[in-house]
């Protein structure tokens, strides 16, 4: 097969040079810029990267026009009708589905690292009983690096693997130290005989007075939920854990870097801000108002869990939330007068031209809340709920990066419209 070349023409010099093509497996080919400042002198323009290929990537793919969504090839729809968090973390950082005897050693693996240093639990005093908790995740997270600077050679595969445990075992236990901290309750040790999900819960609602049984309905619905953020090729805080962490910055100080970038409302934080807006919004007759708010450019409103980056179609998460939510609520016994506002919202914001046009579909954060709440999990905690299953995406990429020989530090150029050259200006003469 011929190899693809773009030609690059400087039509005011006429100097043109050849530009290699590189194709994936699936999706579209990448053209090779990297000489053309040493070739033209131009640096490439792409604010907020929307077509720009930060790097080479095995782990998940997305086709926004299609609205697919492949964890190392295996459809999201597939995993969270037959897998399990567990496996999928599994999958996602090994590239393969375990075998029956490879699942339940990793499961071990991560079960052996489900507590934390108990200096670690004494930062939550230090905390005042409101802090957001997304505050006090990323803080405890990244002070995880000062517990084990000494031993983690990021070069060794073996020092990899455990790091990567101990962030998928540990983020659950302090997001429920959290958790206790805001309520003022103490502190529930993990359960290593539970299930991932099972323990978080445990962790989440035990008091010490009396039994706490988990509700396997609501475990399972957390699985699922955790199943499908795990992973989203190079969004902004997997990213922005690739950039940290390509400077051979102690990972865990990467990855709550990671949990930083998840918290803004227009990535992560828009599970929190979607009830919250459904909340402000109260009823279906108030729907055409606040519809009219998000088509006005001075309102500064957006409907929040409305739009992507990448899917121009519908996220094919936010289909499998919606239909997750029926079931839940149902077998909960429970109902949620948001949920009714969001389908209704839904309905009538994909009749609306300005939507439609700019193909503005219901994201992953928008019936998320939903269940969450059924669960009895604060809104607080919903992009921290997030955090906990992208940290395995945020550790895959991690691993790739790092045992890439060929990767170097991240470092992007930008187009300079600042002041040129002048002179300073003594204080008198100014
Ligand atoms: C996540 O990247 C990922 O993969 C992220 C994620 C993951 O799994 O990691 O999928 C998780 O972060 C999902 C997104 C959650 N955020 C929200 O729900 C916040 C509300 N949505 C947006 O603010 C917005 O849609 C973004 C941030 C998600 C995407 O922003 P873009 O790609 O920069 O799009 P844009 O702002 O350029 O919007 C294009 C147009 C604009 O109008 P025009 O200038 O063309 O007239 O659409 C409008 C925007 O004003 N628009 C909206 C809107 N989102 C975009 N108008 C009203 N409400 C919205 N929600």
């Amino acid at each position: 097969m011929t190899e693809k070349k773009f030609e690059l023409t400087d039509l005011s010099s006429g100097k043109k040079s050849l530009l290699p093509v590189k194709s994936g497996t699936i999706g579209p080919d990448v053209i090779d810029i990297a000489h053309i400042a040493r070739d033209h002198d131009v640096f490439s323009f792409d604010p907020g990267f929307g077509v720009t290929a930060a790097t080479e990537s095995k782990i998940t793919y997305i086709d926004g026009d299609a609205g697919v969504l492949l964890y190392r090839g295996y459809p999201v729809e597939q995993l969270a009708e037959k897998s399990s968090f567990m496996e999928v973390s599994y999958l996602l950082l090994d590239g393969q589905l375990p075998s029956r005897a490879q699942l339940e050693k990793f499961t071990r693996d991560i079960s052996r690292h489900t507590m934390i240093n108990e200096s670690l639990l004494r930062f939550f005093n230090g905390f005042h009983h409101n802090a957001h908790p997304m505050a006090m995740v990323s803080a405890v997270i990244a002070s995880m690096s000062a517990f084990y600077h000494d031993s983690m050679d990021i070069n060794n595969p073996r020092h990899r693997e455990i790091f990567a445990h101990r962030v998928i075992a540990k983020l659950p236990t302090i997001a429920a130290a959290a958790h206790k901290h805001s309520l003022g309750q103490p502190f529930v040790y993990p359960r290593n005989d539970l299930s991932y999900c099972a323990n978080l819960l445990h962790m989440f609602f035990a008091v010490p007075c009396e039994p706490y049984y988990v509700d396997p309905v609501a475990a399972e619905a957390l699985d699922l939920l955790f199943i499908l953020h795990a992973d989203h090729e190079q969004n902004a805080s997997t990213s922005t854990v690739r950039l940290a962490g390509s400077t051979g910055a102690n990972p865990y100080a990467a990855i709550s870097a990671g949990v930083s970038a998840l918290w803004g409302p227009a990535h992560g934080g828009a599970n929190e801000a979607v009830l919250n807006m459904l909340e402000q919004i109260g009823s279906v007759e108030n729907i055409p108002k606040y519809v009219a708010m998000a088509k006005d450019k001075n309102s500064h409103f957006r409907l929040m869990g409305f739009g992507h980056r990448v899917y121009k179609n519908f996220d094919p998460r936010a289909k499998i939330i919606r239909a997750a939510c029926y079931k839940v609520l149902e077998k909960l016994g429970t109902s949620n007068p948001l949920f009714e506002l969001a389908l209704r919202l839904e309905e009538i914001a994909l009749k609306d031209d300005y939507f439609v046009e700019r193909k503005l579909y219901p994201n992953v954060d928008f019936y998320s809340g939903v269940i969450y709440s059924a669960l009895g999990i604060p809104r607080s905690m919903f992009t921290v709920m997030f955090a906990i299953a992208r940290s395995v995406g945020w550790v895959a990429h991690w691993q790739e990066m790092i045992a890439d020989p060929a990767f170097r530090i991240g470092r992007p150029r930008q187009l300079y419209t600042g002041a040129t050259r002048r002179d300073y200006a003594e204080i008198t003469k100014r």
